[in-house]
């Protein structure tokens, strides 16, 4: 199968969990490279239903080596309770299946607060986070201020740093009415006590990948959030803080691009997105109403209901060329089945001109109306289970070739349902 990495192609929520669980059969390593528990990856198998935040997916099959990469964002407590939810539901999670980079930096309470706070001064210009500490983490991690895992093994040189950082932090406080100043001793002890939980996980991740690479294991890397969510090619500011597009792989990996044999890019058959920002093909009709109930469109960290809206090529061919994808999964195409008619966005309407490419100004990609194509839906004519491509309503099949047609890229897998089964690999 060789190393392939999965990525968002829209706002993130496209499905990748799923993808990332059914690819892992065939791999050996399974590794995340950038977000936190900001990520909400849900698996369905049978009855059960797993939504893992930091933990690849790739955890629920025996005897795969799950990796949280150095370019995570890592909430130990957030991490120790994912590891006894998982044990607590019979998934044996130990350092055969699971390291942690040693350079992943930790997200402290601190950054929770000012994530917070920051949204919180923002008022209607706010980003809609998901309030997990992530943005304020990755500010500290450039800022080189940052706490890495490894610091909870060096307790003097760990105490130091956080003293110093809580006395800046402290300072901040003061001007947020209600806030309490925060106490380093009993962050300190809590992150120690937290260290010594995960100490057996903690690891040159570097080198691990590295060497199942070396030694011809299959690797999937897998991404979090999505292309338009990448804090340099997403809807700036209305992002995350982190290298969400294929280029995260390498530096949240510490692997190179010569290892990397395919790039694919989950996309909805339709396009969500949680928190602020633009969103141009976005319904706020009865269609989209439709889509967000029938598509279980809330958020599986935070429960916030998503916006829906129809299929957006200008999303897609941006995608397409910064990940530089090699194929597309598309995902709950079994959502459209009631949909009598469909349509797609080809472009946007900004004064008189007519754009292709995603606008980067955000006053432009704001002024933009979206220009659609309408194509026929196959109501009455369910694909949800249905299993092979030659099963696929003759419509359904037309809407793939539609996809590929303008994107020029192939659809490789097709996610028909909530089940891990419910899958065409083509
Ligand atoms: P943050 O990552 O919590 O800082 O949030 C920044 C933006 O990314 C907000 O619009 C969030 O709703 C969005 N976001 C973060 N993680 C996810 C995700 O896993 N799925 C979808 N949106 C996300």
């Amino acid at each position: 199968m060789g190393n392939i990495i999965i990525v968002g192609t829209q706002w993130g929520d496209e499905g990748k969990g799923k993808i990332v669980d059914c690819l892992t059969e065939k791999s050996n390593v399974v590794a995340r490279y950038q977000g936190g528990h900001n990520a909400g990856h849900t698996v369905v198998i049978g009855d059960e239903k797993f939504i893992l935040h930091l933990i690849p997916s790739g955890i629920l099959h025996k005897g795969k080596m799950c990796i949280i990469g150095n370019g995570v964002v890592v909430e130990p407590k957030a991490l120790i309770d994912e590891i006894a939810e998982l044990e607590k539901r019979g998934v044996k999670v130990t350092r055969d299946n699971l390291r942690v980079s040693k350079n992943s930096h930790l997200i402290m309470p601190y950054h929770i607060l000012l994530d917070g706070w920051k949204e919180l001064k923002k008022g209607s210009k706010k980003i809609g986070t998901t309030g997990r500490g992530i943005g304020p983490c990755y500010t500290t991690k450039a800022e080189r201020s940052g706490i890495r895992m490894l610091d909870l093994f060096w307790p003097e040189q760990f105490k130091e740093k956080l003293k110093a950082n809580i006395s800046d932090i402290n300072c901040m406080l003061e001007q947020i009415p209600g806030v309490e100043k925060l106490d380093a001793e009993l962050i300190y002890n809590d992150y120690i006590a937290y260290g010594k939980k995960l100490e057996k996980f903690v690891d040159d991740t570097d080198i691990t990948i590295n060497e199942a690479i070396k030694s011809g294991s299959n690797c999937l890397f897998e991404g979090a959030q999505g292309t338009l969510l990448d804090v340099d090619h997403g809807t700036y500011p209305f992002v995350t803080s982190s290298s969400a597009t294929a280029g995260g792989a390498m530096t949240g990996l510490g692997v190179g691009p010569k290892c990397v044999d395919e790039v694919y890019g989950v996309a909805k058959a339709y396009t969500t997105r949680v928190g602020e920002g633009p969103f141009p093909s976005e319904l706020s009709d009865d269609t989209g109403q439709l889509l967000r109930e029938k598509g279980a469109e809330y958020g599986a960290t935070t429960g916030r209901a998503r916006r829906c809206g129809w299929l957006d090529f200008v999303v897609l061919r941006h995608a397409v060329r910064v990940n530089g994808l090699t194929g597309l999964v598309i995902t709950k195409l079994d959502i459209l089945d009631d949909m009598e008619k469909i349509k797609v966005c080809v472009g946007y309407k900004y004064g008189n001109e007519t754009l292709r490419d995603f606008p980067k100004e955000l006053p432009k990609l704001e002024g933009c109306t979206p220009v659609y194509e309408e194509v026929d839906g196959w109501k009455g004519q369910a694909t949800t289970g249905v299993r092979s491509y030659d099963k696929l309503p003759q419509k359904a099949r037309d809407y793939i070739a539609l996809i590929e047609k303008t994107l020029d890229v192939p659809v490789v897998i097709i996610s028909t349902g909530q089940d891990r089964d419910d899958i065409i690999y083509r």
